[in-house]
């Protein structure tokens, strides 16, 4: 019944996100999200993906083969979101943070605080009113408790025109990853 992170965040966004929108998956990994966005968005809408790792962007092109998705809806950008700027310039509905370093490969190759802030900043700007930001950090490995509480400080700074929310798991003995979900108020264009 309560869900883990990557799916409640999932739930969150579906709610948000109407056939025909635009979102950003600033995480691409091993696709898992970006699948989940492309079907929301469905046929006439657009989803734009980055990471760091061109493996990470093989794979989620594979899953998104697999899975019968139009090649064209994705625009996959293998380059850090904290560019993100430079290569999206229209309003979006939504974007997905997963944090962290991608399952199954190199794990010193993480996301970091600072990288993660200017993606932030960047989403926080092309988001339309009714837009939603989703962030699931990872405290557990090193940095990502440094990261958390960056992206934590950085959405309690945000002002009245945002409404923040924080999930988590408690009492657990390792630390649990943590999602925030960021969302500008008023209403869906
Ligand atoms: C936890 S995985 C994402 C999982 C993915 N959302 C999924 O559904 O499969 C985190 C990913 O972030 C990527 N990454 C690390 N630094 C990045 C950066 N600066 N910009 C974009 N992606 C980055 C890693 O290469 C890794 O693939």
């Amino acid at each position: 019944m309560i869900k883990r992170p990557t799916e409640q965040a999932q739930s969150w966004i579906s709610a948000a996100l109407s056939e025909g929108d635009c979102a950003i998956d600033a995480t691409v990994g091993n696709g898992h999200d970006t699948l989940f966005l492309a079907r929301c968005v469905g046929d006439r809408g657009r989803v734009i993906g980055f990471d760091v790792q061109q493996v990470a962007i093989d794979a989620a092109q594979k899953l998104l083969l697999e899975n019968q998705i139009d090649a064209g809806i994705v625009d996959f950008h293998c380059c850090s979101h904290g560019v993100l700027a430079n290569h999206v310039k229209t309003p979006v509905a939504a974007v997905m943070f997963n944090l962290g370093y991608l399952p199954g490969a190199d794990h010193s190759l993480i996301t970091t605080k600072d990288e993660t802030l200017v993606a932030l900043q960047a989403a926080a700007q092309l988001l339309q009113p009714g837009g939603l930001i989703t962030v699931v950090c990872y405290p557990g490995h090193p940095g990502g408790d440094e990261e958390m509480s960056g992206v934590i400080a950085w959405a309690t700074a945000l002002d009245g025109n945002w409404q923040v929310v924080k999930y988590e798991k408690i009492g657990t003995l390792k630390k649990a990853p943590v999602l925030l979900a960021i969302e500008k108020k008023g209403s869906q264009l």
